[in-house]
């Protein structure tokens, strides 16, 4: 006997239809019209509603050590918001710090969310340093269900490793079957503009993003898409931000290269412009890579569209700007690069993909849930919705109007990059696991019931 939610639309990756699903324990036990309500001892009716896989939000940065400070939201916090807003799994990044194992890195982020996770949580590791056995060290990470790593072409001093490090790890994820995430930009190019900028006393917010040109992540794409080649490895970049470098994935996707990419909502909907914003408030946009002109914006969207870009992920960094962002008042290069968004990426992507006619239904699911779970090795179990699968499940509205504010949201950060943004669609029930979690807005479940998820590297899977 199990839970019965009846009368929906299910919606995956692949179709939409009308069924009823029957729930037993933390799985889904079947789907199909007319399963009959004897079968179940809690029954949910879900006329007019949408039922979605749960949201995976695949690069959230919880509890993160940056530039002097941490990020505001931690795992209970941030699940919780992202609850609310239909996501049901994250992938967050353990930080390995240079001299030390990973091992240290994975213990510590495992500590930061036990207790705390309100949804279920993987890991990527970022690797800053691959000497001693740190080659072995991501063999053992992949064992421990850790089956992506982050590298870093910028930030330099801080987590950029050199073109050597970059191929080696390529090198061993071709063996061992994990995937490499790569931040592309040229850090060393863009510190020297930006150290030029800063003798120049261009010291406002905007030079955040008009030091780093999109030529500069463009040629930190192709360099990550080359490297990655040679390594016979496949390639994951992280929060494509422009047209230039989305053209340098269509170019090596159209060769068949296995190279993959996510955007951001704010990447698809804001532009360099709210950098501009009068006194310091443009701090509240300054995150890496920066907002680009406008002119990018559909661009992406037509990434989204031909499937160029497979993920929209959050990179959720949130600082709060009365107390965090200030940091960088008179020097844009110390104000803490992130921002927030971990609750609103399915109200923002419904609203503004499906509602605005820029994707239909199930790209959007296949955007949110689908496509990350395959590529992150969670697929079947997370990502789509079929008897087996874990019953994450959002009981969507796609009718249900609100605006999105820092009054009312979840996060815990004292600004939305979103302000005033009115979307149609929100999650009305979500279960993770079998269990409900939110009813309209109000998170039901406890602190600390988000389980690690070991996920399985793909191997050679990519097709
Ligand atoms: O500005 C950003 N994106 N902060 C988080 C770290 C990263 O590079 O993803
Ligand atoms: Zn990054
Ligand atoms: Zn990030």
């Amino acid at each position: 006997m199990g839970l019965l939610i009846r009368n929906g639309t299910v919606v995956t990756a692949e179709k939409s239809f009308a069924a009823d699903i029957l729930v037993e324990g933390e799985t889904i036990k079947e789907i199909r019209a007319g399963i009959a309500a004897a079968t179940a001892h809690k029954t949910l009716d879900a006329t007019g509603m949408l039922l979605l896989p749960g949201g995976i939000d695949a690069h959230t940065h919880l509890d993160m050590p940056f530039g002097g400070t941490t990020s505001s939201d931690d795992f209970e916090t941030g699940t919780r918001a992202a609850a609310i807003g239909g996501t049901t799994s994250i992938v967050d990044f353990a930080i390995q710090g240079r001299g030390t194992k990973m091992r240290d890195a994975l213990d510590t982020w495992w500590k930061k969310a036990q207790n705390k996770a309100c949804i279920d949580y993987g890991l990527h590791m970022i690797v800053t340093d691959l000497g001693g056995a740190g080659l072995e060290d991501m063999d053992e990470m992949v064992k421990e269900g850790v089956a992506s790593f982050k590298l870093f072409m910028a930030y330099p001093n801080v987590l950029m490793v050199d073109d050597a490090t970059i191929f080696k790890a390529l090198k061993q994820t071709s063996k061992n079957g994990a995937l490499i995430c790569m931040h592309a930009e040229n850090g060393s190019v863009i510190d020297v503009i930006v150290q030029q900028a800063l003798a120049d006393g261009k010291t406002a917010p905007v030079y955040h993003a008009l030091t780093r040109p999109t030529i500069a992540e463009a040629e930190a794409v192709n360099r990550a898409i080359a490297l990655a080649e040679i390594a016979h490895a496949p390639v994951y970049i992280v929060h494509l931000s422009s047209e230039a470098a989305l053209n340098q994935v269509r170019e090596a996707r159209s060769r068949g290269v296995p190279a993959f990419a996510e955007t951001c909502p704010q990447y698809l909907l804001l532009s360099i412009d709210e950098l501009k914003r009068p006194g310091f408030e443009g701090a509240k946009y300054v995150f890496t890579p920066p907002l680009r002109e406008k002119e990018n914006l559909p661009k992406l969207w037509d990434g989204l569209k031909d499937d160029n870009l497979q993920v929209v992920s959050t990179d959720h960094c949130p600082f709060c700007f009365e107390d965090q962002k200030v940091l960088g008042k008179d020097d844009f290069t110390k104000i803490p690069n992130g921002g927030p968004g971990i609750e609103n990426r399915l109200h923002l992507l419904h609203h503004h993909g499906v509602n605005e006619g820029k994707i239909t239904l199930n790209r959007f699911v296949e955007i949110v849930s689908t496509a990350p779970a395959r590529i992150f090795g969670m697929y079947p179990k997370k990502g789509t919705l079929a008897a087996g699968s874990d019953a994450d499940i959002v009981v969507w509205d796609p009718k249900a109007e609100h605006t999105i504010s820092a009054k009312t949201h979840n996060m815990r950060v004292d600004y939305s990059m979103f302000e005033g943004f009115r979307v149609r669609g929100n999650a009305r029930q979500v279960f993770s696991r079998g269990e409900q979690i939110v009813e309209n807005g109000k998170y039901l479940g406890k602190a600390g019931r988000g389980s690690y998820l070991r996920r399985t590297a793909r191997g050679g899977a990519w097709a």
